[in-house]
């Protein structure tokens, strides 16, 4: 009976939250064993100084989920949203049943779950609190190579929620998109994978070792170059930003590339990943080496030589993940990348990088950018009884 009414009292709007947070570790153990969780799965820990998500090794499975507002909501209806999803995710990724979960069996396997909540630009001007909003938070300006449509692209909040397990993340994905479903309408989700044995790095669906030049977690250069330190907007430290690029690849006519005309257009090994001047994967890229000819051996126009970083601001995280949905009617494929990058400033990080590869790069001829959006990603929940975004909102 109390779960119907809690139930009815979260679907009802955002004030209702006041019972979805505030419960500490021993409720939530509670609940995991109402719902029959038996062995001790794998979960990653809710709260923390940052949200999970982003310096979390890489699960399986993602689904990044975009939200309008409905008309007419303000602050603290906002702020109710994010209460409710606070509530969910702490249960949920430790294994137990949100409070208005139709399916509380399916919540026993957290599979390393997390919850990662961002804002988009429009959820400041709706809150009023344009003066708090990061400068760099804003559509990507246009790229010559972009075919953006709009069902792929911006949205005023954003769930990212990834697991080691596909039906974790299904569950997840329809409880916080139910309990909020008087606030919100669901504008896309895009779905997507990845898959590596452990400490190996996984391939994208154009066969290539992806994520190789990467930033470690846990790393002074993670904590500067991701992690936001509150200098210009003090409710942001811990925080970040996040750049999702939906790149579609043209997968038909890459098929006709051979082995060495693909090496050419990243400018790595197929086998391996090793740079074209090396032999082993984590191999410095020798940009200067020639061949006997005096060519390059790297080309300048590979993907590679064209990303790399020209100095260490430029650098950021990507954390993306492979789709494969439904080709059209007619078609073979509709595969791609969820290109997830997170910086701390996409003007001075990620915007250089991104418009170096839209002046030139040789992969441009087999991939699109079919979606784009930005969000802020506010920091973690430190404990019990706060909430996702408090520190924007109070
Ligand atoms: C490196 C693929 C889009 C930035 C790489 C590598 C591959 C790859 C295979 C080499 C291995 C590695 O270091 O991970 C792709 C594909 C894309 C894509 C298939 C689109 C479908 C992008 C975009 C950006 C980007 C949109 C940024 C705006 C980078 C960076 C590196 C990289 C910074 C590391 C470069 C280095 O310093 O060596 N990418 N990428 N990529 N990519 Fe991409």
């Amino acid at each position: 009976r109390t779960r119907g009414l809690t139930r009815r009292r979260l679907l009802g709007g955002g004030a209702a939250a006041a019972g979805a947070v505030g419960l500490g570790a021993g409720a939530i153990a509670l609940t995991g064993r109402d719902t029959g969780a038996q062995t001790a799965p794998a979960s990653e820990p809710f709260y923390g100084r940052h949200q999970a998500g982003i310096a979390t090794a890489p699960q399986t499975h993602a689904a990044f989920v975009g939200f309008d507002l409905r008309p007419g909501l303000d602050r603290d209806d906002i702020a109710g949203i994010l209460k409710i999803w606070t509530g969910d995710a702490a249960r949920l990724t430790q294994g137990a049943a949100a409070l208005a979960d139709t399916e509380p069996e399916l919540a026993a396997r957290p599979a390393r779950l997390t919850v990662t909540a961002g804002l988009g630009p429009g959820v400041f001007t709706a809150a009023g609190l344009e003066h708090r909003k990061p400068a760099w938070l804003r559509p990507l300006p246009p790229f010559v190579i972009d075919r953006l449509e709009p069902a792929w692209s911006d949205g005023d909040l954003l769930l990212q929620i990834c697991a080691d397990e596909a039906t974790t993340v299904a569950h997840a994905v329809r409880v916080l998109c139910r309990s909020v479903t008087s606030l919100l309408t669901v504008r896309w989700v895009q779905r997507g994978f990845r898959d590596a044995a452990p400490g190996q790095t996984p391939r994208n669906l154009m066969g290539q070792v992806d994520g190789t030049v990467n930033i470690a977690a846990g790393t002074p250069d993670f904590d500067r170059l991701v992690w936001d330190d509150g200098a210009v907007q003090p409710w942001l430290a811990g925080g970040t930003s996040l750049v999702l690029r939906r790149i579609a690849m043209t997968l038909d006519t890459w098929d006709e590339i051979d082995p060495e005309g693909r090496e050419l257009t990243v400018g790595r090994k197929l086998g391996n990943g090793a740079p074209l001047t090396g032999s082993r994967e984590f191999d410095e890229p020798d940009f200067a080496a020639v061949d006997a000819h005096g060519i390059p051996v790297i080309p300048p126009s590979a993907h590679i030589a064209r990303a790399r970083h020209t100095h260490d601001g430029e650098r950021f995280l990507r954390r993306g993940y492979n789709y494969d949905d439904a080709p059209a009617p007619g078609q073979t494929s509709n595969s791609g990348l969820l290109f997830a990058a997170y910086q701390r400033d996409v003007d001075v990080q990620y915007l250089p990088v991104q418009q170096r590869l839209a002046d030139f790069d040789a992969l441009n001829v087999w991939t699109t950018p079919i979606g784009s959006s930005v969000f802020v990603i506010p920091p973690g929940v430190p404990e019990p009884g706060g909430y996702l975004g408090q520190t924007l909102f109070e």
